[in-house]
C-alpha cells in the first residue's frame, strides 16, 4: 500500500520485447543447452548485481531441475560512466564471498552491453585462478560492442534499445516487471535532453 502522502508515480506505457511466458521458454531451453556441457562437480554460479538477480534465481532453478546444482554467489561491478569517461575499467563495488580457484565457473549477466563488464571480470576470474570461466547472458545488444567480447550462451539478441523489467532497471524502477520492455526512446538514457530541459530521470544511467 502506498503510505499516506506518498506521490504514486505512474509507470510510462513501455513496449514489450518478450513477455513472461517468452522468457521462462528461453531460459528453460538456455538451461537445457548449459546442462549439456556443464560439469557436475560443485560448479561455481557467479551472478553480477544488480541486473541479473531474477535472470539467475530462474536459471539456477531451471538447472536444478536438470540435476545441475549450482553454488552460487554474487559481484556488483561498479558504474564506469560511460564511453566517454572510460578507459574501460570496471572496478567493484562488492566482491565474491568465496574464492574461485580451481573452480569451474558460470559467469551470468543481464546484458552484454559494450563488452566491458564482462571482459574484466571473466579476466578477473581467470586471474584468480578459476579452472574455467564460461559467460550465459539473458541480453546480448552487439550494435553496442566497443570491446570484442561474446558470450557463450545468450538469450535474446536485440536491438540498441533501452531495456527495462525481469531485474533490469531504469533508476531502480521496472526490475519488479515480469517481462522485459523497451523504454521509449526520449526516456532513455542516452536521450538527449532538450535546450533548458533536465533529463526525463536523471537517476536512470546505466550502470
Ligand atoms: P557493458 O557490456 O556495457 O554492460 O559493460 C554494463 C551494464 O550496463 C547495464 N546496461 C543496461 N541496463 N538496460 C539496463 O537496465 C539496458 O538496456 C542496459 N544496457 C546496459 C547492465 O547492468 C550491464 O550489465
Amino acid at each position: 500500500m502506498t503510505p499516506a502522502g506518498t506521490p504514486c508515480r505512474p509507470f510510462h506505457a513501455l513496449r514489450p520485447l518478450f513477455t513472461a511466458d517468452e522468457i521462462r521458454a528461453r531460459v528453460h531451453a538456455m538451461a537445457d543447452t548449459l546442462a549439456a556441457g556443464l560439469p557436475d562437480d560443485e560448479l561455481r554460479c557467479v551472478a553480477l548485481l544488480n541486473g541479473s538477480f531474477i535472470f539467475a534465481a530462474d536459471l539456477a532453478r531451471a538447472l536444478a531441475d536438470r540435476d545441475v546444482h549450482l553454488v552460487i554467489d554474487f559481484m556488483t561491478p561498479a558504474s564506469y560512466g560511460g564511453e566517454t569517461t572510460s578507459s574501460g575499467s570496471v572496478t567493484l563495488k562488492h566482491d565474491l564471498s568465496l574464492p574461485v580457484d580451481g573452480r569451474d565457473v558460470l559467469l551470468v549477466d543481464d546484458i552484454l552491453d559494450t563488452g566491458r563488464t564482462l571482459q574484466t571480470v571473466c579476466r578477473l576470474l581467470q586471474e584468480r585462478g578459476a579452472a574455467s570461466v564460461r559467460t550465459c547472458v539473458l541480453l546480448d545488444k552487439p550494435s553496442r560492442r566497443r570491446v570484442p567480447v561474446t558470450a557463450d550462451l545468450a538469450g535474446f539478441v536485440i536491438d540498441d534499445v533501452f531495456v527495462v523489467g525481469y531485474g533490469l532497471d531504469c533508476g531502480g524502477r521496472y526490475r519488479h516487471l515480469p517481462y522485459l520492455a523497451a523504454l521509449p526512446p526520449d526516456l532513455a538514457p542516452d536521450a538527449p535532453a532538450a535546450a533548458g530541459e533536465s533529463r526525463p530521470d536523471p537517476a536512470c544511467q546505466p550502470r
